[in-house]
């Protein structure tokens, strides 16, 4: 859910059968919890503060938190969380302890009184690898996961995304969220999933030397996979509540709608309070964004 972050487009996801949900933050958790889906929730991450989840826990949702370390584990024991998986480096700087580390962690968990289900590791650095290279590279990344996945056991191997879930065939569960609503990122891909989601902004100037401005900046796009897409032509630049689009033509008038593609799904979608429904120019739902913030 961290990248779409909205417990209706999780209510349709639990509708279509799938009711087990892997968040990035406590608050989502708690959110899906409060929209009554908390069968199986995993948090791919680490916290050194864990007693709202042990609250959920309390509240008879089942609770999974990732673990690499002492802390984090202590951390989940006196929160209240009782079952974990132990986190894997598997080529990301990222979180996850070393491989051959991981038996060592899932002891000091077991000593410490918690369930260990088994092993996520997250291969984020291989999304976008290149289509000829990416099953070798997933195939020797997941090789590590699988290696502190035996010093461990349990039964659950946690892994891939939106970049990798059709061809990492080692984990047991898929943590893919984006292919939801996708962005321009991902779209690069050979991938059945189509964008579903935009920015629609307002031009809120125009200029005689050939551009037009939209009220849709760096405030309401995540940026750090490149600038959103104009479908109307191409964005100049974004500042932070502006984007500037190159209108050589004068096409453009003050009160034009535009609609913009965000770059990075997750970050833009954080942004934003709601999410409007639309089938072409109706309005046909609203999804609030509930799980954004903390
Ligand atoms: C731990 C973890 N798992 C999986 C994913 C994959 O998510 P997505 O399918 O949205 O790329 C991410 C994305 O950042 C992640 O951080």
């Amino acid at each position: 859910v961290k990248a779409f972050k909205s417990t209706a487009i999780a209510r349709l996801l639990a509708d279509a059968g799938h009711v087990n949900f892997c968040g990035a933050t406590i608050r989502e958790l708690e959110g899906l919890a409060a929209a009554g889906l908390g069968t199986d929730l995993l948090l791919a991450n680490e916290v050194l503060d864990a007693t709202r989840l042990g609250a959920l826990v309390e509240d008879g949702n089942r609770v999974t938190v990732a673990v690499d370390s002492a802390e984090t584990i202590d951390a989940a024991a006196a929160g209240g969380v009782h079952e974990v998986l132990i986190d894997v480096e598997v080529g990301m700087p990222r979180c996850g302890c070393l491989p051959k580390d991981a038996g060592r962690i899932a002891d000091l968990a077991r000593a410490a009184g918690l369930e260990v289900r088994g092993v996520m590791g997250y291969e984020g650095h291989l999304m976008m690898a290149d289509a000829e290279k990416k099953p070798g590279a997933v195939e020797a990344s997941m090789a590590k996961l699988l290696a502190a996945h035996e010093l461990v056991g349990g039964d659950v191997v946690s892994g891939g995304g939106t970049g990798t879930y059709d061809v990492n065939t080692w984990v047991t569960e898929v943590q893919a969220g984006s292919y939801c609503l996708l962005d321009t990122d991902y779209a690069k891909l050979d991938s059945p999933f189509e964008i579903a989601i935009s920015v629609l902004g307002t031009v809120i100037s125009t200029h005689p030397k050939g551009w037009a401005v939209s009220d849709t900046g760096l405030k309401s796009f995540g940026m750090d996979h490149g600038a959103p897409t104009w479908t109307g032509g191409d964005l100049l630049f974004c500042a932070d509540e502006h984007a500037t689009l190159l209108d050589p033509e004068g096409t453009l008038s003050v009160g034009d709608r535009v609609r913009l593609l965000p770059g990075h799904l997750d970050p833009t979608v954080a942004r934003h309070k709601v999410m409007w429904v639309v089938d072409g120019d109706t309005i046909v739902d609203r999804w609030p964004i509930d799980l954004r913030h903390w």
